[in-house]
């Protein structure tokens, strides 16, 4: 099974209960996830591994540390997921980005696909595959089954609130994808919204409603 890790630094718990309140305005909430994104980058690639590379400093040549293997990629779900790009970006700036559109339809809570554009050799890449709300889990399944499909071996979901259900789903139909979290909320209601949760990320974060 995968790793399942809250991410309960108090800086992002503080953000996160200010990105909670529904009187937060949007250009609040658009700084708030671009600032909890990247202080979960800082522990999300806690463990990427290093390898040897000896440099010359202005008084001798020694062998230090640098990222190994797999270079990065980040996917955002659209259109959510978008917020949290830049944060990571600022972590990682050579990392490449991918998109994976996708809506809920509001009847079936299904997952609808619209969009998939990703870096040719997404295979070779660990992939952060990012979206600020795990709620039922569909959508983090089909995405992570639509970068499956396209090769892709090595991947770590990271939201910022999570609701048990989703964590659930989301562990059964892939166990090897590691699942990082801001909060794991209480539950769903019947609107699959997460309760407390934060309302609907995507209008919050663009004023679409
Ligand atoms: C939200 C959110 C996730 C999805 C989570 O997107 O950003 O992608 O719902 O729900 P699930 O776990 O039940 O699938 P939404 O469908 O509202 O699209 P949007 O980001 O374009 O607003
Ligand atoms: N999508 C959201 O944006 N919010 C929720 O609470 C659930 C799904």
């Amino acid at each position: 099974m995968g790793k399942f890790q809250v991410i309960s630094h108090p800086l992002i718990q503080h953000k996160l209960s200010i990105l909670r309140r529904s009187t937060t305005a949007t250009k609040d909430f658009r700084e708030l996830v671009d600032e909890i994104a990247m202080l979960m980058g800082y522990e999300v690639s806690r463990d990427l591994p290093l390898e040897d590379v000896e440099i010359e400093t202005p008084v001798t040549t020694t062998v230090q540390k640098q990222l190994a293997g797999k270079k990065l990629a980040i996917v955002p779900i659209l259109r959510a997921g978008i917020g949290m790009v830049d944060g990571l970006l600022s972590l990682v700036p050579a990392a490449k980005v991918g998109h994976i559109g996708m809506y809920r339809d509001e009847e079936t809570l299904e997952p609808v696909e619209y969009l998939v554009k990703l870096p040719e050799d997404i295979d070779q890449r660990q992939i952060f595959l990012v979206d600020p709300m795990l709620a039922t889990g569909g959508s983090a399944i089909l995405a992570v089954d639509s970068l499956k499909k396209r090769g892709a071996t090595n991947i770590r979901f990271v939201c910022l609130v999570a609701a048990p259900e989703g964590v659930e789903k989301l562990q059964a139909a892939h166990p090897d994808v590691d699942i990082y979290t801001a909060s794991l909320d209480e539950k769903l209601n019947e609107h699959g919204y997460i309760v407390p949760g934060l309302g609907d990320a995507g209008d919050r974060l663009f004023g679409t409603k």
